[in-house]
């Protein structure tokens, strides 16, 4: 087949006229850091999570360094998390001092095996981090129950999951603390950019300190008329707080969620029916609970070829891709300092193998899934 001459990332964000008009009217406004647009951003990020509320960031990352302090997570604690997760959450975990400990996830949906959860529970455990992973909800139903049952926080891992529904829930939307990601490859945008929902006032407080250096009045409040700039400081934080002129972005990407989910849904199913003939591929599985996927990711494993082998060739045929993810207790630093409580991962280490993350963004053709298609044909065939 014909090579393309343009590069197909793997992805793109989808900007349009109403996010540019949007960023202008910000841009021209005078007030570019946080203030009302970051505020009316959090309002409608609770009325699609279904929380009570909502505290807008400059990462999901962030947002996971400040709720894990806010909870006094620290040295003698355990975490449980996927290995098979972004490493910031687990540089997060590390960070805070307390142990990450890691279960296994499902080899076909990639998503962590709730029946492992329970033998991973112990006297230090404070917490459960699942991951939505690439926009299929985790089984929220076990989750809750070991919570209550032990006695422990749920932060979910939300990064990927913008229109992600369990059981008709949206994430966020079960009582607990969820973190959401606005990085350039997530279903909405806002260049960087986090959220984090919650319905736990005492708790939404702490973060709004922790995120604005401890402040307790936020900037546009002192600075506007009649404000009085003077403050005190109970105790340090961080500066993590989202810009209005981010917000702007994030306000026009929000009102197109349901575009750029339908889009990923159609490009996510042209896959599946494009590979479902080629052998030496697994495809992506659902979860068999009642759901809406949101198709952050399209992660296909390869057996026929080596992956990385696999990743030149389609780079041969111009094709971007991802890996999502290495996983976390590979990585370096974990060996070295955790690997009495690593344990055994099989169905992580098998499909740490051989994932790869093809092209899946809200602007891709119909004809560009084809040419990925036709050009996986080619790769394995040729072997
Ligand atoms: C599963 C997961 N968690 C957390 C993050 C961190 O998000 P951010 O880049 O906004 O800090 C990411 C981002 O890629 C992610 O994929």
């Amino acid at each position: 087949m014909k090579v393309r001459k343009k590069f197909l990332p793997f992805s793109r964000p989808s900007i349009g006229k109403s996010e540019i008009n949007k960023v202008t009217a910000c841009l021209k406004s005078g007030w570019i850091t946080t203030g009302v647009l970051s505020k009316e951003f959090e309002d409608n990020f609770c009325k699609l999570s279904g929380s009570t509320l909502a505290v807008s960031l400059n990462s999901a990352t962030a947002g996971m360094h400040i709720t894990l302090s806010a909870l006094n997570i620290g040295p003698g604690d355990e975490i449980i998390t996927p290995s098979m997760t972004f490493a910031s959450t687990v540089n997060m975990i590390a960070l805070s001092g307390a142990k990450p400990v890691f279960v296994d996830i499902d080899y076909g949906t990639l998503n962590i095996n709730t029946n492992l959860i329970e033998e991973k529970i112990t006297k230090r455990t404070r917490a459960i981090i699942p991951v939505h992973f690439a926009g299929a909800p985790a089984n929220m139903d076990k989750i809750n129950n070991l919570a209550r049952k032990y006695n422990l926080t749920v932060i979910e891992d939300a990064a990927h999951a913008v229109g992600t529904y369990y059981k008709g829930i949206h994430t966020g939307g079960f009582g607990h603390t969820a973190i959401f990601s606005f990085h350039p490859i997530k279903n909405i945008t806002t260049g960087e950019g986090g959220m984090v929902t919650l319905n736990d006032a005492a708790l939404e407080k702490k973060l709004r300190l922790l995120r604005f250096h401890g402040i307790e009045r936020d900037a546009w409040k002192r600075y506007g008329k009649g404000g009085n700039p003077s403050y005190d400081i109970a105790a340090p934080g961080y500066k993590y707080n989202m810009p209005d002129v981010l917000a702007a972005l994030g306000l026009a990407q929000m009102e197109r969620w349901q575009e750029f989910n339908q889009k990923r849904t159609g490009l996510a199913q042209l896959y599946l029916e494009g590979l479902k003939d080629i052998s030496g591929i697994d495809l992506p599985e659902v979860p068999a609970y009642d759901h809406t996927h949101a198709w952050h990711l399209f992660v296909i494993k390869v057996h026929a070829v080596n992956r990385d082998e696999f990743m030149n060739r389609l780079s041969d045929y111009n094709i971007g891709y991802g890996l999502h993810f290495p996983p976390a207790h590979a990585l370096n630093y974990i060996k070295a300092g955790y690997a009495d409580n690593i344990g055994l991962l099989p169905e992580t280490d098998l499909a740490a193998q051989k994932i790869i993350s093809l092209p899946l963004f809200p602007d891709m053709r119909e004809k560009d899934v084809e040419y990925v298609c036709k050009a996986i044909k080619e790769i394995i065939k040729n072997g």
